[in-house]
């Protein structure tokens, strides 16, 4: 049997790192759904394809060449060939991401591509939908939560760890706009599952949330 775990919740909440324990921990495999969309509007970009041009978008998004290598810990993401780790995580690409990812027939293109992640070994898929649409009978579900200020001091951290310049100002702005996009879209729009559980991160450390999250599992 085929298990999933759906991790859902906006930006900056603490999916990844929650993600990569509970992959680390249970032996499951894992699918960043949200590097699928910021890697179908990077490659649109460099085929020169508009980011409003849905039809073309979605034939991008259907034919992506790419490959998720495992390397100590991290995940490359090689798209023909080039390493872009570093192209689709700038907030640039993740305004570009959350843009295309309004349209229907994008969504709809990276549907079965996502749901081949599922295999014996177990997943932990960590996005928007993952337990609204794309892995709906999951037997765990999980919604993270954290306010847009305590996400904006994350992503702040996150960014300059990684050595990209971070304005407080301009990420909590751009977080918002982010926020506002996913939660209003008229498809697969940012809502927990019914039947998933809860989690606000704003006062918890991420071994809290961790814990909290393989005690869920565990029940
Ligand atoms: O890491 P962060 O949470 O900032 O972003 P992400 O998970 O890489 O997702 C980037 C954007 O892709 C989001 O703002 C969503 O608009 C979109 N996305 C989506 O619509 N559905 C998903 N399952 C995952 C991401």
């Amino acid at each position: 049997e085929k298990v999933v775990i759906t991790v859902d919740g906006p930006s900056g909440a603490g999916k990844g790192t929650l993600c990569h324990a509970l992959a680390e921990k249970l032996g499951f495999d894992f699918l960043d759904s949200g590097a699928l969309y910021r890697i179908t509007a990077l490659d649109a970009e460099k085929k020169n394809v508009s980011l409003d041009d849905e039809t073309t978008l979605a034939e991008i998004a259907r034919n992506l060449d790419i490959q998720f290598l495992p390397e100590n810990g991290e995940i490359k993401v090689i798209l023909e060939g080039e390493n872009v780790g570093d192209q689709i995580r700038t907030a640039q690409a993740g305004q570009n991401a959350s843009k295309i990812a309004a349209f229907p027939l994008v969504r709809e293109a990276l549907l079965a591509r996502q749901r081949a992640f599922s295999t014996e070994k177990g997943l932990i898929a960590d996005g928007r939908d993952m337990g609204t649409v794309v892995f709906p009978d999951a037997k765990i579900k999980l919604f993270l939560d954290a306010s847009a200020e305590e996400r904006t001091k994350r992503r702040v951290k996150q960014l300059q760890e990684k050595g990209f310049n971070a304005n407080f100002d301009e990420i909590l702005a751009e977080i918002k706009e982010r926020d506002f996009r996913d939660r209003n879209r008229a498809v697969a729009p940012l809502v927990p599952a019914k039947d998933a559980l809860l989690l606000d991160s704003t006062h918890l450390s991420i071994d809290d949330v961790i814990k909290q999250a393989l005690y869920h599992i565990a029940q």
